[in-house]
């Protein structure tokens, strides 16, 4: 008997006279007198299935609960009035795991369901995001690959802070003091003098106290780096691969949007080149309405989501002060104030991406790590690189979860990754 992915059923291959064979999972569960209705899911998808009073399978049907897993045999046939265009009428029913009463039910709050994530993720909502978001790593590594970047692996316990002290998660690794890595950056740059441009996608971790829509404390980071480059090099390849990324799974994941309600439109109208402004009229296009913004302040999330309401596409700001920017950051040689950085920001969410060109002179390096406050000694790895044939590059790092929050316009970042954790949230 031929054993069926429901997609494939609701794509119309299966022959109305031929009986099939559905592994799944009971979604939903609506019984009368002489019909019970079963949505059943699987990966793919749901599917109703009908069971007559006088079939074989009733009995089955009567016991089955909300996630039993089974096997069911029927034919499917088209039937507009079923979700999804087809409906299966059940000849019989082998259940393979009878579920206790499950505990996610309509009633239930926000909370309850997110401590129950581990039973959650099966929901319609989570695979579809789950989908999506494998899509975007697809697309992304497709594009890098496009560009002959080569993927690498870096680790995540470290000895010394890439992003600053505030936001670093210390531990104890036997008798010694390491800490979880906030950026791969550096190790990039490590690995980008033997394999020039060099990408990865791995976790990076943040002591954020912050409770944003906009903020994890593990997430997953999508950074790139690479030899003879400068801002404009950084800024045609960040839009290059954010064009690449929406177009492709504004292609491949149309089905999974449609569910969602969301709209795969604003993805479709994600083409480079993005607009471009200067921190320096950034802050002019914001003082009006943030008159206590002075050059020199950090862009908020508050400012930034003004930015990029009247953008309403992706764009950069680029050139920051030189003071509010980490050690690395290479700076202007008749403008030392201003440090050649640059973020990719979206509406909504403000801020998915920041990169930058790196200083490369040793001497500069050691100066901007003690100007910080940081102890040269730590980095004597990274100052190597700056001793043994350095040259100009740059790179970014961009925050995969940020950017399927605002793909998919999901409520809140905790959405866009399977397992969240916040400062409240690590279970299960
Ligand atoms: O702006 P950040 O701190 O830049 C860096 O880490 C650079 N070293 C990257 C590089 O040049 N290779 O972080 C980069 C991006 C942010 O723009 C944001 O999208 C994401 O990482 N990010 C977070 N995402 C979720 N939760 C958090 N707490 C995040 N912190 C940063
Ligand atoms: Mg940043």
């Amino acid at each position: 008997m031929a054993l069926k992915k429901i997609r494939e059923i609701l794509d119309g291959c299966c022959l109305a006279d031929q009986t099939i064979q559905i592994r799944g999972w009971v979604y939903r569960k609506r019984e009368g007198k002489e019909l019970i209705f079963l949505v059943l899911r699987d990966s793919t998808g749901v599917i109703q299935c009908t069971v007559k009073k006088n079939s074989s399978a009733w009995s089955d049907a009567q016991k089955v609960t909300i996630e039993s897993s089974l096997t069911l045999e029927g034919v499917a046939h088209e039937d507009k009035r079923a979700p999804g265009g087809y409906e299966v009428s059940t000849e019989s029913i082998n259940i393979t795991g009878l579920a206790e009463t499950f505990p996610i039910g309509k009633d239930k709050s926000e909370e309850f369901i997110r401590d129950m994530r581990h039973l959650w993720l099966r929901s319609r909502k989570m695979n579809l995001v789950m989908k999506v978001r494998n899509q975007v790593f697809e697309s992304a590594r497709e594009y890098f690959n496009s560009q002959k970047y080569t993927e690498v692996s870096p680790p995540m316990f470290i000895s010394a802070a890439v992003e600053g002290g505030s936001t670093l998660f210390g531990l104890k690794y036997f008798d010694q003091q390491l800490y979880l890595t906030q950026s791969s950056q550096l190790y990039l740059e490590i690995l980008m003098f033997s394999l020039e441009k060099v990408f990865c996608i791995a976790p990076s971790f943040r002591a954020e106290k912050s409770r944003t829509i906009r903020h994890l404390t593990e997430y997953w980071h999508m950074e790139g780096e690479w030899p003879f480059a400068d801002m404009n090099d950084l800024m045609a390849f960040e839009e290059g691969l954010m064009t690449h990324i929406c177009q492709s799974v504004s292609e491949k994941c149309e089905k999974e949007f449609a569910e969602l309600g969301a709209d795969i439109n604003k993805l479709k109208a994600v083409k480079a080149p993005f607009p471009k402004i200067t921190y320096k009229e950034a802050i002019e296009r914001l003082k009006p309405k943030n008159p206590a913004l002075d050059w020199g302040a950090d862009l908020g999330y508050e400012d930034e989501k003004v930015l990029a309401e009247e953008f309403g596409q992706p764009f950069f700001v680029y050139d920051y002060p030189t003071e509010i920017k980490a050690f690395y950051c290479k700076t202007y040689q008749d403008h030392p104030e201003i440090a050649m950085s640059v973020d990719m920001m979206v509406p909504r969410i403000g801020e998915i991406s920041t990169g930058g060109a790196r200083e490369d002179n040793k001497e500069i390096l050691i100066e901007r790590m003690k100007a910080q406050g940081l102890n040269p000694q730590d980095y004597e790895w990274y100052l190597d690189l700056r001793r043994y044939g350095t040259v100009p590059h740059a790179g970014f790092g961009m925050g995969v979860e940020r950017l399927i929050v605002w793909m998919l316009d999901l409520d809140n970042i905790i959405d866009a990754i399977p397992f969240p954790r916040t400062t409240r949230r690590f279970y299960p």
